[in-house]
């Protein structure tokens, strides 16, 4: 006899009749399993929700609750437990039937003692492998998650070590990047990671409310102070009292708000409208826009002591282009996110539509590769989501040079000059449009776009003869 060690699963056998329940657990118990015996499916229900249980062995028919009633039920409370159904009267379209229905494995009565610990093992590892790929997956997430932000691009993580460093400080950051990099995430990451973190975290959007309205959101108002003012209310500097104040689209701030912020900053008081106790509040002070803020400084839009006060510490959030490694990543995360909200059991996607993603230029960023995997998510068949599940702006590879100046799939405007050649467009093409666009830009003249693209001007003469020559075979 095996030395009784611990118990290597616990079996639970539910069988109307007694020889059956015995044998079974004789056997069992002798490959070292614990086991636990119900005469019947209510029973075998009552023991399966009391917990501990691994695997359930079910007779197919019984009094009361049936073999198949009992693995629907139990699939319920605890969908993790596999179940195997024993039958002496085994048919095929009950085979069928119950494995349908979620059954791991059938049995036919009799059975040899060899048969059955095969069955019994195999469905104990299948759930050992099931538990470790789902620590796995979950130990990856965490790897690849900093918080709520996903990334393993060294631009993301140069961006995360300097969220990490400035955290701590009481500093004022301004956050700057193109729309849709995840500017208000990092926000919140600092939030997180400040002494701050048990405080409040407020968040306001200084370009979805007009001036006045934007005013008494952010300072409060006393009673009486406008028409319509019944009562006190607190604004949102108070409200972030011991926490972290999140101004959004700052740029957008009018330029009879700009020094009312500016005093808060510099004296750290404020009065609410309409009345003339100060306040005080200790408030850390995070901003974001899309906008270039030194630009706007010089052309006088917006005031530059606001600017040097709100921007002490920098925090440039890079493009999606720029961590052009993060986008399987986060394409991945957000299958993930979106798979499970849906309801849809997808394994990822297909190479050639990882391509498509890869080789798009993104310009809507993070938030655009989280609708365009939203939407390929929704509209997938497959067990993977599809290159032709994707937009037609993403998909198509061959969609070659935008030119400057216009604006660009996601309303983003290239500059003159600037082209974006998609990853895997054929070099003869992507030398035509070069010398089509190179042309454009010198206005026809042949011998400067010859200068510029460092060939000779006889190239370039040949070069659009055979062009020419092409464009007119059949
Ligand atoms: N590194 C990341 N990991 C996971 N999700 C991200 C990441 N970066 C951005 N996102 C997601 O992308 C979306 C856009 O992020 P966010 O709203 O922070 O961008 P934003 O820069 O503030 O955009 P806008 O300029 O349009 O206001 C959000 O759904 C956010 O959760
Ligand atoms: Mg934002």
């Amino acid at each position: 006899m095996a030395e009784p060690g611990p118990p290597l699963a616990t079996l639970l056998v539910a069988d109307d009749d007694p020889a059956v329940r015995q044998s079974l657990e004789r056997t069992l118990t002798r490959e070292g399993y614990a086991v636990v015996l119900a005469p019947d499916g209510q029973a075998a229900l009552e023991r399966l929700q009391a917990g501990g249980v691994d695997l359930v062995l079910s007779d197919l028919k019984m009094p009361g609750l049936t073999g198949l009633e009992l693995l629907r039920e139990a699939k319920a409370v605890a969908p993790d437990v596999d179940v195997i159904l024993l039958t002496a009267f085994g048919t095929v379209e009950e085979a069928v039937r119950a494995m349908k229905d979620g059954a791991t494995d059938f049995l036919t009565k009799p059975f040899q003692r060899a048969q059955l610990t095969k069955v019994v093992r195999q469905a104990l590892e299948r759930r050992d492998l099931i538990a470790q790929n789902r620590a796995l997956q979950k130990r990856l997430d965490d790897l690849l998650r900093q918080g709520n932000m996903i990334g393993t691009s060294p631009a993301f993580r140069k961006l995360m070590t300097l969220v990490q460093q400035v955290a701590d400080s009481s500093a004022t950051v301004l956050i700057q990047g193109e729309s849709g990099t995840g500017k208000e995430l990092v926000a919140r990451a600092i939030h997180e990671r400040s002494s701050r973190r048990n405080g409040p975290f407020i968040a306001v959007n200084c370009a979805a409310l007009p001036e006045t309205l934007l005013e008494s959101e952010l300072f409060g108002y006393e009673k009486g102070a406008f028409t319509g003012a019944g009562g006190r209310k607190e604004g949102r500097f108070e409200l972030a009292d011991g926490g972290t104040l999140f101004l959004d689209e700052i740029a957008d701030l009018s330029a009879v708000t700009q020094p009312k912020i500016l005093r808060v900053l510099q004296e750290g008081e404020f009065e609410r409208v309409g009345g003339t106790r100060s306040l005080r509040v200790d408030v850390r002070i995070v901003t974001a826009t899309n906008q270039d803020l030194a630009t706007l400084v010089r052309d006088k839009r917006f005031r530059e002591d606001l600017f040097y006060r709100l921007n002490v510490i920098t925090i440039q959030v890079p493009s999606l282009r720029e961590k052009h490694e993060d986008i399987p990543v986060l394409a991945q995360h957000f299958l993930r996110v979106y798979a499970a909200k849906n309801n849809r059991q997808l394994d990822g996607f297909t190479d050639e539509a990882l391509g498509c993603l890869e080789a798009y230029s993104w310009p809507g960023n993070v938030r655009e590769l989280e609708n365009v995997v939203e939407r390929a998510v929704v509209l997938a068949r497959g067990a993977r989501v599809e290159a032709g599940d994707l937009p037609d702006a993403v998909r198509e590879r061959s969609v070659m040079l935008m030119r400057g100046g216009t604006p660009g799939p996601g309303g983003i405007t290239v500059p003159e000059g600037v082209f974006q050649i998609r990853v895997g467009t054929p070099l003869a093409e992507v030398e035509a449009r070069l010398l089509e666009e190179t042309l454009r830009l010198n206005h026809g003249n042949k011998t400067l776009t010859a200068k510029m693209l460092g060939i000779d001007p006889k190239t370039v003469f040949r070069k659009l003869k055979q062009g020419e020559a092409e464009d007119a075979a059949p």
